[in-house]
């Protein structure tokens, strides 16, 4: 992971993004921190520093991913601060708890919106830049992209378009020497859970017992161990991984039907 020290790279998003910052900057990584939340994000710039970074070696800046100019402004203050960049953590994303048949239309746009179309156009706009240093790109996907949960239905089909986005930029980008992977996290406790709304927000013990029944390790993730998983594919320990994913899950997506049955004890 020591290959991190010194890379650009740009981090979008707020909750999360505050875990993979610190570790980012641990290693010495020079930090663009993206959010539309301006007050966050100074507060993460300030975690940066506690972590080793100087106020030369970090910054945030104001974008709201919906709008192309705002990510242009943001790979422009990169590129005039920093001279290149070499990592782009495709972080930030949105959350809704509904069920499908229910979902009113305009719930759906929002998070395709913002959960596909943006971390799309993100990328798109990076690959000039990242051409030139041959660097790389990591999404966040999720567990539930794959293994069905009542009321997330929408959300997980918009990280199942970032799964097959992934594999295919990463097939595009390789004769570039650039590589595309992602993270897959089962539940980690930040504030994205604000959203969605079902009393998680407002008391973390139902979040932990709700959910950590779901993991096989019988805990949620903490973001620092999501935050690890992103590092180790961004640095160059690993050089010939790309189009691939690592689940931060507990071990949650080898869950098969007679998990629930499992748990319970045996007479
Ligand atoms: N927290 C979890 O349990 C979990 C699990 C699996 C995957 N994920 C994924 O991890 C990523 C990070 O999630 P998180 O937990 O940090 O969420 P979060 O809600 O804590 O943070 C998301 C950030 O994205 C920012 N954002 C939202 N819309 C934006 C926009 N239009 N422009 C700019 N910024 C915008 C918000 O300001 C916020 O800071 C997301 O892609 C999410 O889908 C999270």
């Amino acid at each position: 992971m020591e290959s991190l020290k010194e890379k650009v790279t740009i981090i979008s998003g707020g909750g999360l993004a505050r875990a993979i910052a610190v570790v980012f900057a641990k290693y010495g990584a020079k930090l663009v921190l993206a959010d539309n939340d301006m007050a966050r994000a100074q507060t993460v710039v300030e975690d940066c520093k506690k972590a080793g970074l100087t106020s030369d070696d970090v910054f945030a800046v104001e974008v709201n991913n919906t709008k192309k100019d705002d990510i242009q402004n943001m790979f422009d203050k990169c590129i005039a601060r920093f001279g290149r960049l070499d990592i782009l953590v495709n972080n930030a994303g949105v959350g809704r708890l509904a069920p499908l048949p229910a979902k009113p239309p305009d719930v759906y746009d929002a998070l395709l919106n913002a959960n596909v179309k943006t971390q799309l156009s993100i990328a798109q706009l990076s690959v000039p830049y990242l051409k030139v240093t041959k660097g790389n790109i990591v999404n966040l996907a999720t567990i539930v992209a794959e293994d069905p949960s009542s009321v997330c239905g929408v959300y997980g089909m918009t990280k199942a378009a970032v799964e097959m986005f992934t594999k295919t930029l990463a097939l595009e980008m390789a004769e570039f020497g650039i590589r595309v992977n992602e993270v897959r996290p089962g539940v980690v406790h930040t504030s994205f859970y604000d959203g969605f709304g079902g009393g998680f927000s407002k008391n973390l013990q139902l979040l932990r017992e709700a959910e950590s029944a779901k993991h096989p390790m019988g805990r949620i993730a903490n973001p620092e161990e999501v935050a690890n998983a992103i590092a180790f594919l961004a640095s160059d320990m690993a050089s010939f991984i790309t189009g691939n994913a690592i689940y931060v899950d507990g071990g949650r997506h080898c869950v098969g039907p007679g998990f629930a049955k499992r748990q319970k004890p045996q007479n």
